[in-house]
């Protein structure tokens, strides 16, 4: 058997919208309290893209950014793979739209549904392209525009969540020099439709007046549900990679950014200081897949990311699905 190409991550890029949701803007809106979404969530704001920009606008600004970071031109772009539940329709792919707004000329491209595991399992399956030697560039986009599936009358739900995009080329290690993609994991438990979903829309429930009228194209959650859930993964996914590598070996966590507390509490779980973790969930909320890889870029512009040490990224949400990406910085 031919020997795997080491990969590795050759730039990263972000992009959030310029307005800002603030709490006390939903003081206005809904009955809530920035001073009960701070206790629950950790989160004081949150970015809503304009009404002229669609999930593509905020993965193109991203990808360009991260295209730059990595010196890669958009035609050396062999694949492109968007990770998003709120794409710019039902199909055809946004990684389409992405890949023409960019200029990947030779690439080709597909969107990737995990909700918020979406940017771990695409980057996942970007490695075992390149590490098989069937491409070499591959552009992952983690980019959702969540404000347009949120009632924003009910407040269990449209305190939480916000819009961004977060984007990586991953390359062979030799062109990239530097983080080293060790892999990862993919898991799901379906039948967990009712916990965390856009119901309506799809073959289960096609559009129609009446799941408009019941408002059944906007997100419903069961949060508490999530919450016990999101914990107990976390904390799991971070204790294998200890157990496989030592505490020591782990430079930082940067996980999906869904409630400062789930954070704190699997933290605690595992008896780690919450030093050892990035957060950036009080600026903008939880934006499902793009959500680790803004973590990411912001981890690494703040220091955070240690050369030769680990970076773990675990990912959790509807499904329920959950994983994690390794990577060696
Ligand atoms: O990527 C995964 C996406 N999902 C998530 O991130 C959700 C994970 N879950 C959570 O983050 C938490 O469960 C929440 C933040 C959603 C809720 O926190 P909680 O501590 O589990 O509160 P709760 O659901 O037990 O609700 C407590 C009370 C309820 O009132 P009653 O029934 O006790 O009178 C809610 O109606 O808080 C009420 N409540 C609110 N009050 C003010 C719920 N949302 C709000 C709100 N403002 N925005």
């Amino acid at each position: 058997m031919a020997s795997l190409i080491p990969v590795g991550l050759a730039g990263f890029g972000r992009y959030v919208p310029e307005k800002r949701l603030t709490n006390q803007d939903l003081e206005k809106i809904v009955d809530t309290s920035d001073e009960w979404i701070v206790q629950r969530t950790g989160i004081r704001e949150r970015r809503i893209a304009a009404s002229d920009q669609v999930t593509s606008s905020l993965a193109l600004v991203a990808a360009q950014q991260a295209l730059a970071d990595a010196r890669m031109s958009p035609e050396e772009l062999d694949i492109v793979i968007c990770a998003t539940v709120t794409g710019d329709q039902p199909f055809p792919a946004t990684a389409c739209r992405l890949g023409l707004d960019l200029g990947a000329k030779r690439a080709g491209g597909f969107d990737l549904a995990a909700a918020c595991s979406g940017f771990v399992f695409a980057s996942q399956v970007a490695a075992g392209l390149i590490q098989s030697g069937q491409h070499k560039n591959i552009l992952v986009v983690g980019a959702e525009i969540l404000s347009r599936i949120l009632d924003y009358t009910d407040r269990n739900t449209c305190v939480l969540f916000g819009d961004g995009a977060g984007a990586v080329v991953y390359t062979s290690l030799e062109r990239a020099g530097r983080g080293e993609l060790l892999g990862g994991s993919i898991c799901m438990e379906g039948g967990a439709e009712g916990v965390l979903a856009q119901p309506a829309g799809g073959s289960r429930h096609p559009a129609s007046t009446s799941t408009v009228e019941q408002k059944q194209h906007f997100m419903k959650m069961g949060g508490t549900k999530v919450f016990r859930f999101a914990v107990r993964v976390f904390a799991e996914l971070v204790k294998n990679v200890i157990d496989r590598y030592g505490l020591d070996d782990i430079g930082v966590i940067v996980p999906h950014q869904v409630n400062q507390r789930i954070i704190e509490a699997a933290m605690e779980q595992l008896g780690m200081p919450m030093d050892r973790v990035f957060t950036n969930i009080d600026r903008y909320g939880n934006t499902s897949a793009a959500s680790v890889p803004i973590a990411l870029r912001e981890a690494y512009e703040a220091g955070r990311l240690q050369k030769g040490k680990l970076v773990v990224m675990p990912a959790f949400g509807a499904g329920m699905a959950w994983g994690h990406l390794l990577l060696r910085w």
